[in-house]
């Protein structure tokens, strides 16, 4: 490697430093210096291809969510202006948390170099190169990704995603027909046409709490966006993680898994994208159990509490930088091993920082330009270590602006808290466990304190009396 790389190399992140090894040292070498010399151009086969295999296929090819293959040649050079642009722009790859605060598994994105190495290649008129020395495509399994599962569940019946107008948010009730407590460690989820399906979220209710919403308008599965662990009529109710196009599923870290309660009624709820034709949408689930309950409790820190209810959210129209903030202190040694983060159409950024007990800071999410189509969960590629005393402070801020494109107001108008998409609500979610079993009982208590003082104060200014009528619209989302 030449003193030009080895500095490129050094000066970028940590991921860029991965890119670099997955990559035969030779080949990207080559590919930096191809595109410094004029004559020598990037071509496709030896430069581009390999960018494209390694970062773009997993989406783009046949069969997948993305909306076009990026596979051949031709297929690349019929969109070569836009490829250069997305990437430029880092709309694509898709991901939405900012690179080097948090480190987080299977990370999207492309090395400035590799950027560079696309716009030459365009600029150069798109050099095919010598197509025997594309690289293989990497090789995708088919099925299911983490194995047999131990339960299959499917949609009841499918939905029908009609060609044209705008996402659906749907929920659809999988009874699980399990009659004992059962740990997972991990879900899978297969949708029937990639194409249709932008997320999921998996929750669950108690077995047949639903039942009066379920079909209500004449079609499978009822409308809105409500996270189902808020409403206390559906207890026990919880989550069990989520999906978006291009996710990898994953098992939980050993040792742990989540618990979903015998009878329960899985509660899939599908963003529901239309592709220009009739589509029918009939999703399977996977459920994988651990032999062993979990052995220690995934504690789920929301901040603010209450998906941001108890930030008093209230915007004024027109605003450009509304800000709420929350606060968790940590009170035993413990560990991080997920976060994500759920606002609705005014959402725009959102930042997690610890305080370490002796001043240290660790980066734990920002999300610069929040995407409500992009719910990721973002896992750290090592548990974050949280000591006693630790702080975590969240700012989430909202863009109640005719500026902001996805703003469901025009003109806008005041906007407070709500479960429905015109309303508002803003969490950054951690999943943690206490390091030390015995500890668990201190969080409990900490926990069912807290909200026993959060309702107090609910009740005192009525915001409480709010947030149970909100519970009784569980499945009457207007808008959607
Ligand atoms: C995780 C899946 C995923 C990956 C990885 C991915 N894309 Fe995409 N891409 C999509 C989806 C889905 C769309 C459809 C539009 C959207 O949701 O923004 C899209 C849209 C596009 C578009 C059309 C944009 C427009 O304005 O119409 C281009 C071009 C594109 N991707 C290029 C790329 C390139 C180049 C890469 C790799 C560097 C890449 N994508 C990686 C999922 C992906």
């Amino acid at each position: 490697m030449n003193g030009h790389s080895l500095r490129t190399l050094m000066s970028v992140t940590a991921l860029a430093v991965v890119a670099a090894v997955t990559h035969p040292e030779s080949r990207w070498a080559s590919a930096a210096s191809e595109q410094r010399g004029s004559k020598n151009a990037p071509t496709f086969a030896d430069a581009v291809a390999p960018i494209l295999y390694e970062n773009c296929v997993s989406c783009h090819r046949a069969g997948e969510a993305a909306p076009f293959p990026l596979v051949t040649y031709d297929e690349v050079v019929k969109r070569a202006k836009l490829i250069a642009e997305v990437t430029e722009s880092k709309y694509m790859p898709p991901w939405h948390a900012e690179h080097g605060y948090g480190q987080f598994v299977g990370e999207r994105g492309l090395t400035p170099q590799q950027i560079t190495i696309i716009g030459d290649w365009l600029g150069a008129g798109m050099p095919r190169g010598d197509l025997r020395r594309l690289p293989t495509l990497p090789s995708f399994t088919d099925g299911w990704q983490l194995g047999t599962p131990d339960v299959i569940l499917e949609m009841p019946a499918a939905f029908e995603v009609p060609a044209d107008g705008p996402d659906i948010y749907r929920n659809f009730v999988l009874p699980t027909g399990l009659t004992e407590d059962t740990w997972i460690r991990a879900v899978e989820f297969r949708p029937a046409v990639r194409k249709v399906v932008h997320h999921a979220l998996f929750q669950f209710a108690r077995g047949g709490a639903l039942a009066k919403s379920d079909g209500a308008d004449g079609r499978p599965g009822f409308r809105g966006l409500t996270p189902i662990p808020f409403f206390p009529g559906l207890a026990p109710a919880g989550e069990l993680g989520g999906w978006t196009v291009g996710a990898t599923p994953r098992f939980l870290p050993p040792g742990l898994a989540r618990l979903l309660p015998k009878g329960s009624d899985l509660v899939l709820q599908l963003h529901l994208h239309p592709t220009g034709k009739v589509e029918r949408e009939r999703s399977v689930v996977g459920l994988y159990f651990a032999d062993r309950p979990s052995e220690r409790r995934i504690m789920t820190p929301a901040v603010p509490g209450l998906f941001g209810l108890l930030a008093k959210i209230d915007i004024p129209p027109g605003e450009k930088a509304y800000t709420i903030t929350g606060r968790y202190n940590v009170l035993v040694d413990m560990h991080a091993i997920s976060v994500d983060a759920h606002a609705h159409y005014l959402g725009k950024e959102m930042k997690a920082t610890a305080t370490l007990p002796d001043g240290g800071t660790i980066p734990l999410l920002w999300i610069r330009d929040w995407d409500f189509n992009w719910q990721d969960r973002y896992i750290y590629r090592e548990p974050v270590a949280l000591p006693k005393g630790t702080r975590i402070d969240v700012t989430i801020t909202y863009d109640n602006s005719s500026d902001n494109p996805r703003n469901p107001h025009q003109p806008p108008q005041r906007v407070t808290w709500g479960v429905q998409s015109t309303e508002e609500m803003g969490v950054v979610r951690f999943e943690m466990v206490a390091d030390r079993v015995e500890d668990e009982a201190v969080l409990q208590q900490a926990g069912a304190a807290a909200v026993k003082a959060a309702l107090a104060q609910l009740a005192k200014d009525g915001t409480l009396k709010r947030y149970l009528e909100q519970s009784q619209r569980v499945g009457t989302d207007k808008d959607k």
